[in-house]
């Protein structure tokens, strides 16, 4: 197996060093791989003028599986949006056909109490959001900003998405369902939108084929308020690219740190790209502050979905509950009682743990 390691920008390449420790200290125990780095974001930007090299995007193509950071930074934030840092991940999702998203929101129980929300709402909460990563408003064309002839500008934006694609992700939703509590919530705003009234038809039709899969329907501001309201009546939600990416920050807050929750972006035939969904925190960048759990949870998705190590995922997981269970805490989760530790020292921790 070859691994494309992408750190990116901020505090990207910091957590991806602990993930790739991790994965060091695993290899050769009956896991066989090599890894090769290249540089993508901000990084790539500075160093090449392209947010997404020719070079890196070859090697992402060739790999089996991607290991990636965080892209962006404020320095970047004025570029014209082909050089920005954030087009680099897209690019990467739409060329080698990321659709399927997978955004898992579990709370360990001992950091219950480090949500904003009370313990008892979230205490053994475990949702799924599965999320379409290829279309929507955030590829669909026409797309610009225009002058119109009265002189006032207009900025537009399409949403689309074609059966085909809304029926992929469908089956991406139930198949996860079926390993898990056999409940797929799918979120739309089918009482405005002709995409969502689409996407509705749609996913009901692949439902007939998941007969052991309870489906609801939801529209995208109720789910919104049900997340914070009643976090634990979701199981697995399927949902598009702009509802999915506002409703699973949502979620990963009721965990208590989006420095916890890791990613998978899957192919059609389980290639995946595998990423913290924390991004690049700037403001902590370079200081070892960032908690590395999240990219370390990531390469466990990545021995789960690319690899087909079961056992060496779980391995991994359990390996950070030990750590929590120690008392080792970066600063996004600390609490007074606890041992407060950088990103390599957490790092140590999981590779001390692995047993
Ligand atoms: C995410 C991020 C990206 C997105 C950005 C960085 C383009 O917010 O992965 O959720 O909007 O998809
Ligand atoms: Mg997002």
């Amino acid at each position: 197996m070859k691994i494309a390691v992408l750190p990116g920008d901020g505090v990207g390449a910091e957590v991806i060093a602990e993930a790739v420790k991790v994965l060091a200290a695993l290899k050769g125990r009956g896991l066989a791989f090599e890894i090769e780095q290249a540089p993508i974001g901000g990084a790539a930007y500075d160093a090449s003028g392209d947010p997404l090299p020719e070079a890196t995007l070859e090697l992402a193509t060739k790999a089996d599986a991607i290991l990636f950071g965080a892209v962006g930074g404020p320095r970047y934030d004025a570029l014209p949006r082909e050089k920005r840092p954030e087009n680099a991940i897209l690019r990467l999702r739409k060329e080698l056909n990321l659709f399927a998203n997978l955004r898992p929101a579990s709370v360990f129980a001992e950091l219950a109490d480090a949500s904003t929300l009370r313990p008892e709402v979230v205490a053994g909460l475990d949702i799924l959001i599965v999320r379409e990563l290829t279309g929507d408003i955030y590829f669909g064309r026409p797309r610009g900003i225009r002058k119109l002839k009265s002189g006032v500008r207009e900025g537009f934006d399409t949403m689309r998405y074609t059966d085909e694609e809304i029926r992929r992700i469908a089956h991406a939703g139930f198949r996860a369902a079926l390993k898990r509590n056999r409940k797929l919530c799918s979120v739309d705003k089918a009482n405005v939108l002709e995409t969502s009234q689409l996407w509705r038809e749609v996913v009901s039709t692949v439902g007939k084929e998941y007969a052991a899969v309870e489906l609801t329907h939801m529209y995208v501001d109720n789910a919104a308020m049900q997340l914070l309201k009643n976090p634990r009546q979701f199981d697995v939600i399927v949902t598009g690219n702009m509802f999915g990416d506002i409703l699973s920050d949502e979620a990963s807050m009721l965990t208590g740190s989006i420095g916890m929750l890791p990613s998978a972006s899957l192919d059609e035939k389980g290639k995946g790209l595998y990423e913290p969904i924390h991004g690049s925190a700037p403001d902590i960048a370079g200081k070892d502050l960032a908690n590395p759990l999240a990219a370390i949870l990531s390469a466990a998705m990545m021995l789960r979905h690319s690899f087909d190590q079961e056992r060496v995922a779980a391995r991994v997981e359990i390996a950070v509950k030990k750590v929590l269970a120690q008392g080792y805490r970066t600063a996004d989760i600390f609490r007074r009682g606890t041992r407060r530790v950088g990103t390599r020292e957490m790092g140590d921790a999981v590779v001390a743990a692995l047993g």
